[in-house]
């Protein structure tokens, strides 16, 4: 029997996922995206090229290897059909090496209207929804009003369609939100049609298959464990389960197949939307990390706030994910910076707690340690024997506080850019 490994951010998204799961992606014959839709970002670098990868897993570069996008998943067709044309156009043979779940549901022009319309009626309150439709599909796949992937092989797919767009049309109204969903639909229908021509399964079957077959899968995360529906801060999350059990129910398997789960986490930390971040640095600290980490979102080119590190946020992930190795990303965003804080605790109302509070409202004053900075160029380095002592440091305190190894340290967006510890 095989097992399913996880690979999943730690924080809030944008950990660097896409590239790691596209170096790791040689030892595995499956990748399998669980859930979120095309608000996730996911770039990869090699030959000086970079890609970004919206619903289809980071595998696809790797001849030979499956990609899967699981029932977990929302899907656009329009978004999903230009990813497919761009990888076709590089030479990627997607007609062999892509299966899509019959179950995942389908993110339809007016889903898109509806985010738009709930995040203007919050005004100051919004989410920061990356306004993909992510949110009202999971409401109606959870309200069992939505369409599925395998819906467009019955005869009354159009009926299907437009007796949920008229639904929706509907809700716009009460809204008071003026929209245009007609003039998506030609193209919308013409990513219907691009779908068609795919591999269109019962992916749970085939996962379970796999494991059956001793066959190597790993299963690729989206967004972070902060942006999880449950545990993540309330309201200011995406609509899925991000964490690990997400890969249970969004793939289909059971969870003694689950393998490595690997956790996924900046060396400092970035959010793009609105919602609480305790340790953001709303200074030109933030601003020298966003500068050199290049912090703008792959999906919506808005600047990622940034701040440090914050270990008791890991702590609650890696709690929440059972996470058995760690890797860390982008630690050469910090090549120049002379001092270098972690949040080890927080202050709330006065009294100290290693815990996140219920209430996302509640001010939250970290507690740091400081670091001193390496002030060494590591974006070349290619093994740990060669990484700065107060990089280790580093790393060595990050270990002894989660109780979980650093397996992986990447140094820099490129394939190579990675150091893997023995
Ligand atoms: P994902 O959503 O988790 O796949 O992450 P994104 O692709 O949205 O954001 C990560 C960004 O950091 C991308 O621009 C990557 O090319 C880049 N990146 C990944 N790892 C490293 C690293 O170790 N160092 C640097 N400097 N950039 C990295
Ligand atoms: P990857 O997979 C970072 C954020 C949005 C917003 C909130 C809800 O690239 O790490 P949604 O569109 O899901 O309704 O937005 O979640 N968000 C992400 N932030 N990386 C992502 O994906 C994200 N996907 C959604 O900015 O705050
Ligand atoms: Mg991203």
């Amino acid at each position: 029997m095989g097992k399913v490994d996880i690979l999943l951010g730690l924080q809030w998204g944008d950990e660097g996922k896409g590239k790691v799961v596209d170096v790791l992606t040689p030892h595995y014959n499956v990748i399998a995206r669980f859930q979120g839709g095309p608000n996730a970002g996911h770039s990869l670098e090699f030959n000086n090229i970079k890609h970004v990868l919206h619903t289809i897993p980071s595998g696809v570069f790797h001849p030979g290897c499956l990609n899967l996008i699981g029932n977990g998943v929302v899907i656009d067709p329009i978004i999903l059909a230009d990813e497919i044309h761009s990888l076709e156009k590089l030479g990627v043979n997607l007609k062999k090496s892509l299966k899509i779940s019959k179950k995942a549901h389908l993110i339809l022009p007016s889903h898109r209207e509806l985010d738009a319309a709930s995040e203007a009626a919050k005004g100051k309150g919004k989410i920061g929804s990356t306004l993909k439709g992510i949110g009202p599909t999971y409401m109606d796949k959870t309200g069992r009003n939505g369409l599925r992937v395998g819906d467009i092989l019955l005869p009354d797919f159009k009926d299907r369609y437009n007796f949920l767009k008229n639904k929706h049309k509907e809700i716009l109204r009460q809204y008071n939100y003026s929209s245009n969903i007609e003039q998506h639909e030609e193209e919308w229908f013409k990513g219907i049609d691009v779908l068609r021509q795919y591999d269109l399964i019962d992916s749970e079957y085939e996962i379970n298959s796999y494991i059956k077959q001793g066959k190597k899968v790993l299963a690729e995360g989206a967004q972070g464990s902060l942006l999880d529906i449950d545990f993540g801060s309330y309201p200011f999350v995406t609509s899925s389960n991000t964490i690990c059990a997400g890969a249970c129910t969004g793939l289909g398997m059971a969870p003694h197949a689950v393998g490595e789960v690997y956790g996924i986490f900046k060396a400092y930390c970035t959010r793009v939307g609105s919602g609480p971040f305790p340790t953001e640095l709303d200074n030109g600290i933030g601003e020298k990390m966003r500068k050199i980490g290049v912090e703008y979102g792959a999906t919506t080119g808005r600047p990622r706030r940034c701040g440090w590190l914050d270990l008791v946020a890991l702590k609650y992930a890696i709690m929440l994910n059972g996470v058995t190795q760690l890797i860390m990303t982008k630690p050469d965003v910090l090549d120049s910076f002379e001092t270098i804080k972690v949040a080890v605790a927080y202050r709330v109302n006065g009294i100290e707690t290693d815990r996140l509070p219920y209430d996302i409202n509640t001010p939250i004053e970290p507690v740091y340690r400081e670091f001193k900075g390496w002030m060494t160029d590591i974006s070349g380095f290619k093994s740990d024997s060669d990484l700065p002592d107060e990089l280790m440091a580093y790393v060595q305190f990050i270990e002894q506080e989660t109780g979980v190894p650093v397996k992986i340290i990447s140094v820099g967006p490129n394939r190579d850019e990675t150091i893997v510890r023995e």
